[in-house]
């Protein structure tokens, strides 16, 4: 069995002696349990001013920051008062080796936990970074359930980086129609896209322009969406770990007047670079320091912006406060725009300045196999799809990951996902008919621990001079970053076209338009894994595969994992 707590202790922030065990090697540690108890509800909040449901942790969104240290048990009881409907919650960038029923991911690794049930998450996070969970439950996560997770170095070790404080920043975009409204519109015939969403938040804290709406719909005085306010002490350094959530928008994130140095990206350290905005795509996260050395007579703004898709929404907007003014004093100046929505060459531009840090590189070992994934935009029978070399994903009642352990061969389908495309053919500059899409349940099989390449190809979508950007997102694993590269990737000179000395690892990393990214991970966690974009509407529409290896090493499912598809059978009364 790979990975398995061997004595415990749930007793709330006791400090316990435990074994964790991976493959053969057992840890022994001091470590920390964080007992947690979370109630999910719907509450009518104000985030941007305009009063509509949220779905809150314990009253809150986002909801409450997770602090732990290296090697720590985080426990999570998450019990669901939704009411009326299911809900799994995904802690993304924790790998769970060992632990892959606590992925929170449904139809993956669990059924939804039903209304008025509770389903104990337990993990350990094993490395130091910043991290995040969220919804994963079909476009569940854009209603607001959503957080950060700080893990810190153990004690006795350094960071490669010194600061004074540090602060946390979610990022997210916010729609005032439902998730049910959008899941309606982009599964119908007609299509109806969702939009832009009608702003941006900076720790649930946005300004929706409230103009000839009534008060009680929208209230710009409300004490809810008064801008986030982040104090800093004159001179002093501070570490901001920022996160994206948003379910549609790449962002820029700037401080104005103050320069980011980039330090660490999804729990990996950055070999340090200077940046004045940082570029951040949904499901990634950052740290960054910044020197509070200008003035201290006044404020300044912090603004996030929509890059990559014409917008129609406002700039996000928080304050960064010199001690000792005022904290919510807004600064005279105008808030900075942030640099121009089509400007891909600068986002391409930091993508390529992201390297591991010197000293923390990990040499990635040779590949065993190249999978060439195609992303397209397609029509399957009459609908809107996004696929994967002409597959758009379905996802079976049944949670993948039972279905292995338990062998039940027609849960989905058992025909291998295709592992290219007609790279030779296929133009990735125009509209395709793409008439042999479809769609399917299919996943790739990978041998345990062997180091697989995947190539993810842009492609022009169903709309003329049209590709989009795409944040890839791994469960289960980091993975190197490989390179980036304009048109298309050349399936024979692969190597050469890898950018970089030193590639970072890191569990999501954008495919920008009309070109490819290259990484590399080692199919080393036993289980099943997701791989998909971190837009929801395109997850929702099928822009995903799953990764499986050696899930005949995971342990028993637990009952509640179960109660939906053939799972039911299983169930003890
Ligand atoms: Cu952050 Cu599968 O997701
Ligand atoms: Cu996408």
């Amino acid at each position: 069995m790979a990975g398995e707590i061997l004595f415990f202790k749930g007793t709330k922030s006791r400090v316990i002696f435990l074994a964790f065990c991976l493959v053969g090697t057992c840890l022994l540690a001091e470590a920390e349990v964080h007992n947690l108890t979370w109630e999910v509800s719907y509450q009518y909040k104000s985030l941007d001013c305009y009063k509509k449901l949220a779905i809150a942790i314990n009253g809150e969104t986002p909801g409450p920051t997770i602090n732990a240290t290296e090697g720590d048990i985080i426990i999570v009881n998450v019990k669901n008062n939704l009411l009326m409907e299911n809900l799994a919650i995904h802690w993304h960038g924790i790998r769970q080796i060992g632990t892959p029923w606590s992925d929170g991911t449904d139809g993956v690794s669990q059924c939804g936990t039903m209304p008025g049930d509770t389903f104990v998450y337990q993990f350990v996070v094993d490395k130091a970074g910043t991290y995040m969970y969220h919804s994963h439950y079909g476009m569940q996560r854009e209603s607001g359930l959503y957080g950060l997770i700080k893990v810190a170095v153990p004690s006795g070790t350094e960071e490669p980086f010194t600061y004074y404080r540090e602060h946390g920043v979610v990022l997210s975009d916010w729609y005032h129609s439902s998730s049910y409204e959008q899941a309606t519109g982009l599964t119908s015939i007609p299509y109806v896209w969702i939009g832009e969403p009608q702003s941006l938040l900076i720790n649930g804290r946005g300004k929706y322009d409230c103009a000839n709406l009534d008060a009680s719909v929208c209230n710009a005085t409300s004490p809810e969406c008064a801008p986030a306010s982040f104090t800093v002490v004159p001179g002093e350094t501070y570490r901001f770990r920022i996160a994206s959530l948003t379910s549609l928008s790449a962002l820029s994130f700037q401080i104005e007047g103050h320069n980011m140095t980039v330090v660490e990206a999804d729990g990996n350290y950055v070999e340090p670079f200077a940046t004045e905005n940082l570029y951040i795509y949904a499901g990634e996260t950052y740290s960054v320091l910044v020197t509070a050395n200008q003035s201290s007579s006044s404020n300044y703004w912090i603004t996030t912006n929509v890059v990559g898709r014409e917008p129609s929404t406002p700039i996000g907007q928080a304050i960064l406060n010199y001690y000792p003014n005022h904290n919510h004093k807004p600064p005279t100046t105008t808030p900075p725009p942030g640099p121009l929505w089509n400007d891909t060459d600068a986002r391409k531009k930091q993508s390529l300045a992201i390297e591991a840090r010197q000293g923390y590189n990990q040499i990635p070992p040779h590949p065993d196999k190249v999978i060439v994934l195609l992303n397209t935009q397609n029509k399957v029978d009459g609908y809107t799809k996004w696929a994967i070399n002409n597959v758009s994903h379905t996802l079976p009642e049944t949670p993948y990951l039972i279905a292995l352990k338990k062998n039940w061969l027609d849960v989905f389908d058992q025909t291998p996902a295709p592992e290219s495309y007609d790279y030779e053919n296929y133009d990735i500059y125009s509209v395709q008919n793409n008439t042999n899409a479809t769609t399917s349940s299919s996943i790739y099989r990978l041998e345990f621990n062997s180091t697989v390449d995947v190539i993810l190809q842009n492609a022009n979508t169903m709309t003329a001079n049209n590709s989009e950007t795409h944040p890839w997102h791994l469960h289960g694993h980091d993975f190197w970053v490989l390179g980036f590269g304009d048109g298309k990737y050349d399936m024979k000179n692969n190597d050469a076209n890898y950018k970089f000395k030193n590639p970072i690892m890191k569990n999501t990393v954008p495919l920008h338009p009309y070109g490819w990214t290259a990484l590399r991970f080692q199919a080393n966690n036993p289980g099943i894994w997701l791989f998909h974009c971190h837009i929801e509407a395109h997850f929702l529409l099928g822009m995903l595969v799953l990764f499986e290896s050696g899930s005949s090493m995971v342990s028993v499912p637990p009952q509640a994992n179960m109660g939906c598809g053939k799972t039911k059978s299983l169930m003890q009364p």
